[in-house]
């Protein structure tokens, strides 16, 4: 049955739900090239405005899934788990948890994206090691699966087309931040990727596009029940996105500081997080131990044993990764003197970076005494992809090595002309306009900040 274009926007436009016939018709007519792209933008903003019904949104994910290839994992044995996160600053935890979820024996088969807007993507933190390709042939994807335990690769044309098509639009239309537009395209993806069961990290705070925890939870919500109906159990864990993950935004220096998780060290809340999600995937599996504080024993002795490290070597070495390049420099991480901005009062610093981004590294001096006390994360997102981490247009390059280095975490005592974060880019044009996007995104206040939690909640 045929349709027009301008009926379903008018319709949508008019808060009237789109049928399911109507929203399969649409997917196959964009994805196959026969709907321009301002009419989809404009039908995008429609849902913007006025949402999605449940019914809606599951028919757009079936479809959205459904638009090109569903990966067909059942010759590999046992339940494979997958976990997605909404997007954030900072966010490395799937180079942490796939390894360790492989060093226990949980295959997991992972489709990761590039960053988005503000937000990082782990295929962009991936292709950071020299040689590492995340685009594989279907037999490729599932020869790693087998050898290695996991696999982590870009979306192929072939998964989830429509999603591919629909993530670019929506980035350059601003209308990203939508609830069954999030779900749809996470969804569709994880349901057309074949795995039987999902761990959902879902990140709020204002460095993810669920800005508050009553929209991060109603997106869970939505998530979980689209996996209920298409029969895949959904765990949603809600984590605190309101300063970046760790100390590391960028790309090689993330995939170092996952690293340094997996050898048995890390800041925090970073490690607190990756932990959780492990647990989680693997009480999902088939080796699910009897209580969680087994489990968490269970996720600890693979990073104590080196396990989870040797996997994750693994991984990177099968993807065509210069393994060789990165233990170097993972091994030559020293400690370099900072200087103070002009207060002779203040003891010089020493930050822990690897030699080949020492050459480009320049401090960011607070302008105050007192406590860090909020951050506006996405300006720090935004201040990231201006020293080349990230994409400002679709067609940008990233440098692997650029990115920041955060040397204070909120509740921290800071003193004026003290060191609060390291930027390394190659382009030194971008550096005053970005390390002022950056302090304006930090507010330094004489009071101390409630202490948070980096989760806030378990949705099952
Ligand atoms: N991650 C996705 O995969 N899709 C979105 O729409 C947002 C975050």
């Amino acid at each position: 049955m045929g349709y027009r274009m301008y009926d379903l926007i008018e319709k949508k436009k008019r808060k009237d739900p789109l049928s399911e016939e109507e929203i399969r018709w649409m997917i196959r007519e964009y994805t196959e090239g026969r709907l321009p792209d301002y009419q989809m933008s404009a039908l995008m903003m429609a849902v913007w405005f006025n949402g999605m019904t449940d019914e809606e949104t599951t028919y757009l994910t079936m479809a959205m899934a459904r638009s090109g290839d569903m990966l067909d994992l059942s010759a590999i044995p046992g339940t494979k788990v997958d976990k997605h996160s909404t997007g954030g600053i900072g966010d490395k935890t799937t180079l942490v948890v796939a390894p360790i979820l492989a060093a226990l024996g949980v295959p997991t088969a992972k489709m990761s994206g590039r960053g988005l807007g503000f937000t990082g993507g782990t295929v962009d933190k991936l292709e950071s090691i020299p040689g590492l390709r995340s685009e594989f042939s279907e037999e490729e994807f599932l020869r790693i699966l087998k050898d290695v335990g996991f696999v982590d690769a870009a979306q192929t044309k072939a998964l989830a087309p429509a999603d591919k098509l629909l993530y670019a639009l929506r980035d350059v239309t601003a209308t990203v931040d939508s609830i069954p537009l999030i779900a749809s395209s996470i969804m569709s993806k994880k349901l057309a990727a074949g795995a039987d069961r999902i761990v959902l990290d879902v990140k709020c705070g204002s460095g993810a596009f669920m800005q508050d925890r009553e929209s991060a939870v109603a997106l869970a919500r939505q998530m979980i029940r689209i996996g209920d109906l298409a029969g895949r159990k959904v765990v949603a864990v809600i984590s605190d996105m309101n300063q970046p993950l760790g100390h590391a935004v960028g790309n090689l220096v993330e995939v170092l500081e996952a690293l340094e998780v997996l050898s048995g060290g890390g800041e925090e809340r970073l490690r607190t997080l990756c932990m959780e999600i492990a647990v989680e995937m693997l009480q999902l599996s088939d080796h699910a131990r009897q209580d969680r504080e087994e489990a968490k024993a269970a996720v600890e002795e693979v990073i104590r044993s080196g396990a989870a490290m040797e996997r994750c070597m693994a991984f990177y070495r099968a993807a065509g990764g210069d393994t060789e390049y990165l233990e170097k420099a993972f091994r030559n991480i020293k400690e370099y003197p900072v200087t103070m901005d002009g207060d002779e009062t203040l003891e010089a610093v020493t930050v822990p970076t690897v030699p080949i981004m020492a050459e480009t590294m320049t401090p960011v001096y607070a302008k105050e005494d007192g406590f860090l006390f909020a951050c506006d994360n996405a300006e720090v997102g935004m201040a990231s992809v201006m020293l080349g981490a990230g994409r400002a247009k679709k067609e940008d390059v990233i440098d692997p090595l650029a990115g920041i280095l955060i040397l204070k975490k909120l509740g921290d005592p800071v003193r004026k002309g003290e060191p609060i974060a390291i930027f390394f880019t190659k382009d030194e044009s971008v550096l005053p306009a970005a390390k002022e996007r950056f302090l304006a995104a930090y507010t330094i206040s004489e009071k101390k900040p409630e202490e948070t939690s980096v989760i806030l909640e378990i949705l099952r």
